[in-house]
C-alpha cells in the first residue's frame, strides 16, 4: 500500500510515524517552571544529536492550549534533565504523561523521589538509572502543526554505579523502556552481536 504524505492530516501522519519509527527510547524530562514548580513528562521523539559536546534533542508538539509545560519551562529556565527510566518505572512514566495544569507537579503527584542536580537547578529522578543534566542550546520549529525540536547540551551524566564499567553501559541491566505506538511499550528482546563494522 502506498500512502501519499500530502493526503494525510497531522493526526494520521502522527499515527503512522509513531508506529513505524519503532522502538523509540524515552526521555523522561524533568524541568522547573519560572516560579520553581517541578514538572515531569515522557518524550519518545528523542535522540542524541552530537557527541562533542554531547547533545540530545526532543521533539515537543503543541496542544490547543499552546506549548506543553516542558517546552515553556525549558524556554524560561534554559535547563532540563533527561532521565532514562527502567522497566520497573513504566507505570509512573506512563502516568506522568497525563495532562495537569502548570501549577501541579507530576513528580509530587506520583510521589517520586528526587535528588538535586550538581550544575543546574532542575532536580533528577533519584530512582532513574541514568540522569543527564542538560543546558538548553536551541529550539528548531518544524512543519505547520507546531512541532518544535529542543536541543540541550549534556553537562553531566549520572549513571547508577552497577550499570557502567570502563565507560560501557550494561544494556540488559539498564532494562530500558522501549516505546511503540499508542499505549504500547516493549522490553529489550534478544540481543545479537555483529562483527567489527558495528562501533
Ligand atoms: C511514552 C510517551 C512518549 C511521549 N512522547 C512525546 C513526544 O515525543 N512529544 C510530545 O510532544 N509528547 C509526547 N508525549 C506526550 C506528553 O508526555 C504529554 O503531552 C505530557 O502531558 C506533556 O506534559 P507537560 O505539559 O507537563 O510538558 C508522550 C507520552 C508518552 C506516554
Amino acid at each position: 500500500m502506498k500512502l501519499n504524505a500530502s493526503d494525510l492530516d497531522a493526526k494520521q501522519a502522527y499515527k503512522l510515524m509513531t508506529a513505524v519509527v519503532v522502538p523509540r527510547p524515552i526521555a523522561w524530562v524533568s524541568t522547573l517552571s519560572a516560579t520553581g514548580i517541578s514538572n515531569l513528562a515522557p518524550f519518545s521523539y528523542f535522540t542524541s544529536v552530537s557527541n562533542k559536546p554531547p547533545m540530545v534533542g526532543i521533539n515537543i508538539g503543541q496542544e490547543a492550549r499552546g506549548r506543553k509545560d516542558t517546552a515553556t519551562n525549558i524556554l524560561d529556565t534554559k535547563e532540563f534533565v533527561v532521565n532514562i527510566g527502567n522497566f520497573a518505572q513504566v507505570e509512573d512514566l506512563h502516568a506522568s504523561a497525563d495532562h495537569h495544569p502548570p501549577e501541579v507537579s507530576e513528580i509530587e503527584l506520583l510521589g517520586l523521589k528526587t535528588v538535586p542536580s550538581e550544575y543546574i537547578a532542575v532536580p533528577r529522578l533519584a530512582d532513574a538509572p541514568v540522569q543527564m543534566e542538560c543546558r538548553f542550546d536551541r529550539m528548531i520549529p518544524f512543519g505547520t502543526a507546531g512541532s518544535e525540536f529542543y536541543v540541550g547540551e549534556v553537562i553531566a551524566f549520572h549513571v547508577r554505579d552497577d550499570l557502567i564499567d570502563n565507560n560501557k553501559i550494561d544494556s540488559v541491566a539498564l532494562d530500558p523502556i522501549c516505546r511503540l505506538a499508542g499505549p504500547f511499550y516493549a522490553k529489550l528482546g534478544e540481543i545479537v552481536r555483529m562483527g567489527s563494522r558495528v562501533r
